[in-house]
């Protein structure tokens, strides 16, 4: 899935759920001062932030193969390592790294295991690999209103649910498959205040990601329909979101 978009249409749609994921991620990766760091898929940058303020902007690096991504990077992050790559060909050498993270990610991987494959080449021996998916395969994912409401439209609709890491168990399975040791999983969960109907919907319609890019796909009157449906959903303002990542940490 390429990421053709905005950067500031990415932090107001995904990006206000994800940056409250990066201190949890942080910590499973046992992030602390004196380590190398790098984190793949960086968007817009939700993670590395967290990881400059712990191990200094010359201890990051960050990788993503979204031009306008990259490019927000480096202009949000002068002097920062910022490289345009996929995690399935990390333009960085063996062993470079102590933590290796990738933040809601994996299920947009070409090729999930070759992914965390070079995640791991590019660790140390006994360094961590990281990384966490929103649970779209299961009931807690924070698009779950969006995606029921489209479903009762039109229950052949590609929900995301299907995709690499987005169902219990899956990620652990694919770190396994990677070569990762000592896996261990666990989950993470944020939530989100919206103060209105209206500021939960608008960044739906800025066409980021599938959920943005399937709102874009319809004409009018089903987007309408859909918005109708959404509205009868939510609860009275001002409502939460509570949403769920599996998370997983393995050696390299
Ligand atoms: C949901 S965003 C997550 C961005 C950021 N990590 C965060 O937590 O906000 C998914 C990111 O994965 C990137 N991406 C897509 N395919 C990728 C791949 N094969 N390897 C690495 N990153 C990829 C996209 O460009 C996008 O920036």
């Amino acid at each position: 899935m390429s990421f053709d978009v905005a950067a500031d249409a990415y932090d107001s749609f995904m990006g206000r759920y994800s940056r409250l994921l990066s201190a949890p991620l942080a910590d499973l990766a046992s992030v602390r001062s004196g380590q190398r760091v790098l984190d793949v898929g960086c968007g817009t940058g939700a993670l590395t932030v967290e990881l400059i303020a712990r191990v200094g902007s010359d201890a990051v690096a960050a990788a993503d193969p979204s031009e306008p991504f990259v490019g927000a990077m480096r202009a949000r992050y002068p002097g920062l390592d910022v490289r345009r790559a996929p995690a399935e060909a990390l333009p960085f050498a063996d062993g470079e790294f102590d933590a290796v993270m990738a933040q809601l990610v994996v299920h947009f991987m070409a090729d999930p295991v070759v992914g965390l494959g070079e995640m791991a080449r590019v660790t140390r021996r006994d360094g961590v690999v990281a990384a966490c998916v929103w649970d779209h395969g299961g009931s807690q994912g924070p698009l779950r209103l969006f995606w029921e409401a489209a479903r009762s439209l039109d229950p052949s609709v590609d929900d995301e649910s299907g995709r690499p890491g987005t169902r219990e168990g899956h990620l652990a399975q694919l770190f396994a498959s990677a070569g990762l040791r000592e896996t261990e999983t666990t989950t993470l969960s944020v939530t989100l205040e919206h103060p209105t109907f209206e500021s939960w919907w608008e960044p739906f319609t800025n066409g980021v990601g599938p959920a943005g890019a399937y709102l874009a796909s319809l004409d009018a009157n089903r987007r309408a329909e859909l918005r109708a449906v959404c509205l009868g959903q939510v609860p009275s303002e001002p409502f939460r979101v509570t949403a769920v990542a599996w998370a997983a940490r393995g050696l390299a």
